[in-house]
């Protein structure tokens, strides 16, 4: 069995794309299974900052094709800027490196327009307005365009025609305009013969890597807690984020699967609405936002900040079968007098140790650590770091049953230490 899945434990933003990296050093494929350019991961290139949205952070190493997969839906302009860019940088982008599935569904005009109007009104619940849920929509309601599609003119017609007339009561609804059809397909059709070269089977690709004992390493976007199944409903993303997501969104069986690593920060952090019950409102939380550079890598919108909430990581840690868990970020806890842990809830006076459906009415019930000051670069082990990061990687690992097997001190490479 030689899947690993790389997931996000919490909200998102989890620091994902530093561990990626570091995994697929020696990976044969990295795949990513859902969401699409509502992700971003700010990669240093050569020297050069850039965010990439679709392309999995695999490819900044020498060897493993970047696979794109079925489950995603794909911003095909996004997809061709994001690998202009780095093949700019002079990184290969050929089919070599990144295979981008058939069946991936496409994000297309109408589905940014209509995820924008609907976040001007009352109903908006806080997402990149890339087009995401209206694109899930789609696919779900059979009038979906997959990237295939986009190479035979005749089909993407009837596609796109069919979707269109079915979104266009929503689109006036809205206040909107319905789009011409002949500009999208013009658009879409010279988009599918410039990917064409990229788009293939993924899923037989993926079999053969499981089939010959490849080393697989599948990315996650977007963090457990915004599931479409399992998250902080209705303020979560449209696909599945879980490493159960990997198996469908790659069209593996879950027996190819052997670890499920999950990725939490050494506090929590969300953007958009919904609940949070461990959020900080005050000066401390505007601290760690301007410490940890917490603002959205897609939107530049500032993050909510709190504290690492064990109830909602113990949870994740369930919902993913998690085998280990790697801790980011404990270097911007560095100078705060206090580091506090969420152990449980209160509502109504009675302690909650689980993950209700509704967050609302909840509040946290703390464990209070002593803080540190001082760079943690020089801890080598368990044993250097200073006390209340000790505690908390103990705390951690007894509420979730799982071992931290690195704790991540700064955006560096080097700067992970090895616990376990
Ligand atoms: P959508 O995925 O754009 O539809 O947004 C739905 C919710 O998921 C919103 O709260 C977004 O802020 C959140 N979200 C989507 N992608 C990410 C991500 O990569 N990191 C953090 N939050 C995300």
């Amino acid at each position: 069995m030689t899947v690993n899945v790389v997931v996000g434990a919490q909200w998102g933003d989890e620091g994902k794309g530093k561990v990626v990296d570091m995994l697929t050093e020696h990976a044969d494929v990295v795949a990513r299974y859902g969401g699409g350019a509502n992700a971003g991961h700010t990669l240093v290139v050569n020297g050069r900052k850039t965010v990439i949205r679709l392309v999995p952070s695999g490819i900044l190493q020498d060897k493993p094709l970047c696979v794109l997969g079925s489950g995603m839906v794909i911003d095909p302009a996004v997809l061709r800027t994001e690998l202009e860019t780095l093949a700019s940088y002079g990184v290969d982008t050929s089919a070599k490196r990144v295979l981008v599935s058939e069946h991936a569904h496409v994000v297309l005009p109408y589905h940014v327009l209509i995820d924008q109007l609907r976040e001007a009104g009352a109903n908006a619940i806080g997402t990149t307005k890339r087009g995401i849920g209206p694109a899930y929509e789609d696919k779900v309601g059979r009038r979906g365009v997959r990237m295939i599609d986009l190479l035979d003119g005749a089909r993407l017609r009837a596609r796109v025609q069919h979707a269109v007339e079915a979104w266009a009561p929503t689109i006036l609804n809205l206040g909107g305009e319905v789009p011409a059809i002949e500009p999208i397909l013009e658009a879409y059709s010279a988009h599918g013969q410039a990917l064409r070269p990229l788009i293939g089977d993924a899923t037989e690709r993926l079999h053969q890597a499981v089939e010959r004992g490849e080393s697989v390493v599948a990315e996650g976007a977007q963090g457990s807690l915004l599931d479409i199944d399992h998250g902080t409903y209705p303020y979560v993303t449209s696909s599945t984020v879980l490493a159960s997501g990997a198996a469908s969104g790659l069209g593996i069986g879950p027996t190819a699967i052997s670890k499920v690593i999950g990725i939490t920060k050494a506090y929590a952090t969300r953007v958009g609405s919904g609940p949070f019950p461990t959020e900080l409102h005050d000066a401390l939380g505007e601290r760690i936002r301007q410490r940890g550079g917490e603002f959205g890598s897609v939107t530049g919108r500032p993050r909510r900040c709190g504290w690492i909430d064990l109830v909602a990581l113990r949870h994740a840690t369930r919902l993913n079968g998690m085998t280990e868990l790697v801790m980011t970020k404990a270097d911007v806890l560095e100078g705060l007098e206090t580091i506090r842990v969420c152990v449980a809830y209160e509502a109504g006076g009675q302690r909650v140790q689980r993950l209700p459906a509704a967050l609302d009415g909840l509040s946290a019930v703390y464990e209070d650590l002593p803080g540190f000051s001082g760079n943690l670069s020089g801890c080598r082990g368990l044993a250097d770091l200073p006390e209340g990061l000790r505690r908390l990687v103990a705390l951690t690992e007894a509420a979730t049953g799982v071992p931290i097997t690195w704790l991540s001190v700064g955006p560096e490479r080097e700067q992970s230490i090895r616990l376990r």
